[in-house]
């Protein structure tokens, strides 16, 4: 089942680039998706490089494979989160690690996963279906009005929170919410917005359900971790993030985690024991090109991060 509009990998040649593999480099690619990063990562470590591949959505493991099947064993397919890496990955085996967080075109444009508030579909948003986890309709008829709120404001910076839960919460209780657009619409009548705002209403609603369905900052903050301690010493970390929360995760992550002492500023002598076990990247833009973006809307928001593992770092 080959999707109408295939995903297009976001900033390729930056991310290849910053993972500066060679041939023969074993890499991870946290986030498979439909697999351009991977193909790109194959070509560049040829002959014998190998790329240990993670995604907890099936289809686009199913899309993936069939692309990449050419690269016959180089490829390892690991249907689970890249926060479980370390079961199936050594501690420091890798040269490399990507993770392109969040969503996928082709997970936005399949009506059926519920991802879209411009398309009719049931309100899912689960990256994997078959997990017994709670689609973002069972996590509304299941919240009360105050976490509602709070979750519309923590995870999609909505400054009408309370007011789009309480709508939600009403309609619930006669109408429960079973499709993307009765959601779309009911958050469009809490709080019509200008057109001029250029995106539609229930956008900031949407990603904040789709951030708690999955739980997608607490599995970013322990991936973090858990994928330091699978890259060698001069291995590199790149990670794409497509909002303000989870690149906030990252920043704050590789400055931690490259920084010697994590004692406050005006302690004199240092008690807290850190060691750096990272150094940052600098590249020369954090953003896509103008070119890209024209061509490619959702690298508009993308940001690269890209940290180096030191020696003895994070075992
Ligand atoms: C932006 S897409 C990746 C696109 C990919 N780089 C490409 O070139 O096609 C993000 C992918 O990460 C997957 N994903 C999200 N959370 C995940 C997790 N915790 N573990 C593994 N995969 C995850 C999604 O299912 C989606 O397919």
């Amino acid at each position: 089942m080959k999707p109408a509009h295939p995903h297009i990998p976001v900033m390729l040649p930056e991310v290849v680039g910053a993972l500066a593999l060679k041939p023969g480099s074993a890499c991870m690619d946290g986030t498979l998706g439909a697999g351009g990063h991977s193909e790109a990562i194959l070509r560049q470590t040829a002959p014998n490089g190998t790329v240990a591949a993670c995604d907890l959505d099936p289809i686009a493991i199913a899309i993936a494979s069939e692309r990449l099947a050419p690269f016959g064993s180089r490829v390892k397919i690991i249907h689970d989160s890249y926060a479980e890496a370390d079961r199936y990955l050594e501690a420091e085996s890798l040269d490399g690690a990507l993770l392109d967080l969040g969503v996928s075109s082709m997970q936005l444009d399949n009506a059926e996963r519920g991802f879209s508030f411009l398309k009719e579909g049931p309100l899912d948003m689960r990256f994997n279906r078959d997990s017994a986890a709670p689609s973002a309709a069972e996590l509304i008829a299941n919240a009360a009005e105050d976490e509602l709120a709070d979750l519309i404001w923590k995870y999609g910076e909505e400054r009408a929170s309370r007011r789009i839960a309480a709508a939600i919460v009403r309609e619930q209780e006669t109408n429960p919410f079973t499709t993307t657009t009765q959601l779309a619409d009911c958050v469009a009548r809490a709080v019509p917005r200008a057109p001029k705002s250029g995106h539609h209403p229930a956008t900031k609603t949407f990603q904040a359900l789709r951030i708690a369905v999955n739980r997608e900052l607490e599995t970013v903050e322990r991936a973090l971790t858990v994928i330091t301690r699978l890259l060698k010493p001069g291995g590199r970390f790149v990670i794409l993030t497509f909002h303000s929360l989870e690149d906030r995760i990252v920043k704050d992550f590789f400055r931690r985690e490259s920084s010697g002492c994590l004692c406050p500023p005006r302690q004199m002598i240092c008690s807290c024991g850190h060691a750096a076990t990272l150094k940052r990247v600098k590249l020369s833009s954090l953003s896509a090109a103008a070119g890209e973006i024209a061509e490619n809307v959702r690298s508009r928001s993308a940001k690269i991060r890209v940290a180096e593992k030191l020696n003895g770092g994070a075992k």
